[in-house]
């Protein structure tokens, strides 16, 4: 038991999730803006191990966990997360233009099953202000932009959606260093999946082709393991050296085996993020890693992180990066400390001396 799931949390899970959400933001962007509280993050919870050290998709990585899209949605806390020692921060959803998201309330807690119930839509400020934002605070890890359609609350044509992810994409030209793209966002216009067809994905990738130094671009599809599906996304890929690898979304809904009551969760719209949700991304890294050019693309992991066992699993199954989420609200900030010690010793375990050559090593 830490001080923060002993004292801090039982407090922080009386309050309101989404407040605890804006809150805590806003306390980073505060501690991250002053020099002081940037040393300080860094003192409590950073660490600096060689093993970890890697280079994906052209950009140095100081570790591979990093900070997964939704936790820092506007780019205000970049630099704490930054100084916290993430090995990448990965801001957004952001789109085109700016939204409120869908009615309040959106996030739930299940804390029999360390649990997040997700209904947010994508708020956010739209990409040109948080380009702006996260222009002015350079910082030293990886910054990768996660981009979607812009929330109306209706599914939009699909040459507009296209349009959109492009729009969104411009004014961080020179500002990200890489590109996550949101290809199925389970919050926004039902759960549609207008990147499953070929042609759309196809026409996405043209369009973007155009744009003129694009940063590396991951593509962010629901997590599944389907041959035919993969190798579909693979075909209409191939020809687009812009896509450097893979992130996978949560699939729509909560059907997994859980503590908590049905009718609890029932009354929650939303998809769930956590531990629950691990196995069918393990899934998913296994089976796009069998699949995919390993030489040319590379994955980044993500779904029900909370140790370093969970996330050592990721990369042996194919993951080269992973990120976290959920486990933060549950394990709070010393998890990135936590994973990145725990995955030294789980490489010294079994005889490896980088972290790089675990990655596909299978289980
Ligand atoms: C509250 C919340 C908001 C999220 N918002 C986004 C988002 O805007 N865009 C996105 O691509 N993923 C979003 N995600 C998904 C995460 O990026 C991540 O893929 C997922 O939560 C799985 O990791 P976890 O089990 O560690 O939470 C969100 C997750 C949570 C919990």
């Amino acid at each position: 038991m830490s001080l923060y799931t002993h004292v801090v949390r039982p407090v922080l899970f009386r309050m309101d999730a989404e407040r605890v959400h804006v809150r805590t933001i806003a306390l980073a962007q505060k501690l991250g803006a002053s020099a002081l509280g940037r040393r300080l993050l860094r003192r409590l919870y950073a660490c600096d191990l060689p093993q970890l050290r890697s280079e994906v998709a052209g950009l140095r990585f100081a570790n591979p966990v990093g900070v997964a899209a939704g936790f820092d949605k506007n780019g205000r806390a970049i630099q704490a997360l930054a100084a916290m020692g993430f090995g990448a921060v990965e801001i957004g959803s952001v789109s085109a233009h700016r939204s409120d998201g869908n009615p309040r309330p959106r996030l739930f807690r299940l804390p029999d099953d360390e649990a997040i119930v997700v209904n947010y839509g994508v708020p956010n400020d739209g990409s040109q202000a948080v380009a702006g934002r996260v222009a002015r605070t350079p910082i030293s890890a990886p910054l990768g932009v996660n981009l979607v359609e812009t929330n109306t609350g209706q599914a939009q044509h699909l040459d507009g959606v296209v349009a959109e992810m492009v729009e969104a994409a411009r004014p961080f030209v020179g500002v990200a260093d890489y590109l996550a793209l949101n290809l199925n966002c389970p919050n926004t216009t039902g759960g549609a999946s207008p990147f499953d067809d070929r042609a759309v994905l196809r026409d996405l990738m043209e369009r973007y082709a155009a744009v003129p130094d694009l940063p590396p671009v991951f593509l962010k599809p629901t997590a599944h393991a389907e041959p035919a599906r993969i190798e579909q996304t693979l075909e209409v890929i191939e020809p687009f050296d812009l896509v450097r690898g893979f992130i996978f979304n949560l699939p729509s809904g909560k059907s997994y085996p859980l503590r908590t009551p049905a009718p609890v969760v029932d009354a929650m719209p939303g998809t769930l993020c956590g531990p629950p949700v691990r196995q069918r991304l393990d899934a998913a890294v296994q089976a796009w890693y069998g699949r995919m050019d390993v030489d040319r693309y590379r994955i980044v992991g993500s779904g029900g992180i909370v140790s370093a066992a969970d996330a050592y699993r990721k990369i042996r199954l194919g993951a080269s990066l992973v990120q976290v989420y959920t486990g933060l609200v549950y394990r709070g900030p010393g998890l990135l400390r936590q994973i990145c010690r725990g995955l030294v010793r789980l490489l010294e375990r079994d005889g490896l001396k980088h972290i790089d050559t675990a990655v596909g090593a299978g289980l």
